[in-house]
């Protein structure tokens, strides 16, 4: 009795000490779930990740409409690491020749993509290096029913990148709505911030009997006449170019669907080298509109899909938006339980080609190393300036838009 209460006692104690919160436990497989009006949704700890998307579809069926893993401890493990659903961080997308310059140092980040034999472990960074954020187990700060904080620590020096970063992901639902908002301060150096949400969507939860990929959906991005013009690995050449008029990448002057344009010729290359899709990234203009308010002044995207009637309008207060078709995928990787069609030999449970898209507000990619984009209060933070800040509402709706709108 003497020595339980004792262990108790000192359990308290080193509980109190290590300064732990007491949140709530997740579910069985590790995950966070919260809940609005006619939407709930998983989150795990790991890359602080989405892992589920609840919403009924037009005829009142629920889907699962984000890409994942069925438990949390697979994140870790899958070897493919597609970045489902998580926050890219420190610094989002490609970095050219893994270095940047800031204030005259030249700073050299862990490359990890397209390697070759004289860069073995790659020609860039992508998505912050080999041990990005979204490889990393954040800690949960708070969890209520209907909304997540997550916190992460980055050290100083990790994948090179200068000075420790601190930053808070808080996830929330309403009424039909998810919404986000990111901060991240630098609390030692001068460092590039830029984050995302990298969450992969199928409209139907794969679960459309006619086709299982996302072509067929409807995209439109009503702010963006122009692009990040890029090399044939995906890297920023410095060049904004014209979407013109009827073109592959004109999604600004009418919705279409994605394959709407995969039969012209110019698909071919448009996301790299022999790829044919899109993995490009958008400006977002509105200046011209003067002040607006991005919650309430016109979503930046939509994506819509006719055999589902479920339509998501993306608001942010973010200057660029990526969208990549999930040209990289190939039917090796599997569908949560959630998802599918069970018993229909003609769409096996995985995710084909062209089954996803991830759509990515964010800042003008590789900004750091385009100092003539002027990109710097959006990208460059030290310690007494602004927080970085990303805010964003992606809302719901059914049957909102006639098909195809
Ligand atoms: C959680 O939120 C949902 C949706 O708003 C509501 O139906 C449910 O009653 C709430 N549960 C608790 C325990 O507050
Ligand atoms: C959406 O429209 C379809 C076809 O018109 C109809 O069958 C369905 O009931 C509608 N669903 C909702 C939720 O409005
Ligand atoms: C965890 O999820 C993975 C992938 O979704 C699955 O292969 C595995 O069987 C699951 N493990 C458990 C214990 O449920
Ligand atoms: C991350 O968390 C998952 C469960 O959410 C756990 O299985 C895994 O071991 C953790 N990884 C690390 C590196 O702590
Ligand atoms: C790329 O980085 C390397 C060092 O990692 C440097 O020697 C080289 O000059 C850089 N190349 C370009 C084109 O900036
Ligand atoms: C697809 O599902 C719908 C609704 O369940 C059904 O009416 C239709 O026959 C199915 N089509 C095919 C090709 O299986
Ligand atoms: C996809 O869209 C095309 C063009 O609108 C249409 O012809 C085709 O029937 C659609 N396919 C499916 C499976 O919905
Ligand atoms: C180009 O892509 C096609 C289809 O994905 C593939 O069959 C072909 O081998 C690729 N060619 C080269 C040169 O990589
Ligand atoms: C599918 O893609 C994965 C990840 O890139 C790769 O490891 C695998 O070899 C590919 N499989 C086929 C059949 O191309």
């Amino acid at each position: 009795m003497r020595l339980n209460l004792l262990s108790v006692a000192v359990f308290l104690l080193t509980t109190a000490l290590a300064g732990k919160k007491t949140v709530p436990d997740p579910d069985v497989n590790g995950k966070y779930w919260i809940n609005g009006e006619g939407i709930s949704a998983s989150f795990v700890p790991y890359g602080a990740s989405i892992s589920n998307l609840l919403i009924n579809d037009q005829y009142g069926i629920q889907r699962d409409i984000v890409t994942g893993f069925d438990n949390a401890s697979y994140y870790g493990i899958d070897r493919q690491h597609p970045h489902f659903g998580g926050v890219p961080g420190r610094y989002a997308n490609r970095i050219k020749n893994s270095s940047f310059e800031l204030d005259g140092v030249t700073y050299h980040v862990l490359a990890n993509e397209n390697p070759t034999a004289t860069h073995p472990d790659g020609l860039d960074t992508l998505h912050g290096g080999p041990d990005g954020w979204d490889w990393r187990n954040f800690t949960v700060e708070s969890y209520t029913n209907n909304s997540i904080t997550f916190s992460i620590v980055d050290p100083d020096g990790k994948e090179g990148f200068p000075g420790e970063v601190v930053s808070y992901i808080t996830y929330t639902l309403g009424k039909m709505t998810w919404d986000f908002k990111m901060v991240a301060i630098a609390t030692t150096k001068k460092t590039p911030i830029m984050l995302s949400s990298h969450t992969y969507w199928n409209l139907d939860g794969f679960a459309n009997n006619e086709t299982q990929s996302t072509l067929n959906h409807t995209f439109y991005l009503p702010y963006s006449g122009q692009r990040v013009g890029v090399d044939n690995i995906l890297i920023p050449t410095g060049d904004i170019l014209a979407n013109k008029l009827g073109s592959v990448n004109d999604f600004w002057s009418a919705p279409k669907q994605i394959g709407h344009s995969f039969s012209d010729p110019e698909i071919h290359g448009n996301c790299g080298f022999n790829c044919s899709g899109y993995d490009t990234c958008w400006l977002v203009s509105r200046d011209q509109e003067g002040p607006y308010d991005w919650r309430k002044d016109g979503f930046v995207a939509r994506l819509q899909s006719a055999w589902s009637g479920i339509q998501l309008d993306v608001y942010s207060d973010q200057e660029a938006f990526q969208m990549y078709s999930c040209n990289g995928q190939n039917g090796s990787m599997a569908l949560k339980t959630t998802q599918g069609l069970f018993d229909n030999p003609e769409f096996p449970r995985t995710i084909p080609k062209y089954g996803c898209v991830v759509l990515e507000v964010e800042d003008w990619i590789d900004g750091i190393n385009r100092p003539e984009w002027q990109r710097g209060r959006k990208q460059i933070f030290e310690p007494g300036g602004d927080p970085y800040v990303l805010q964003a509402s992606y809302r719901f709706s059914i049957n909102s838009t006639a098909a195809d709108f």
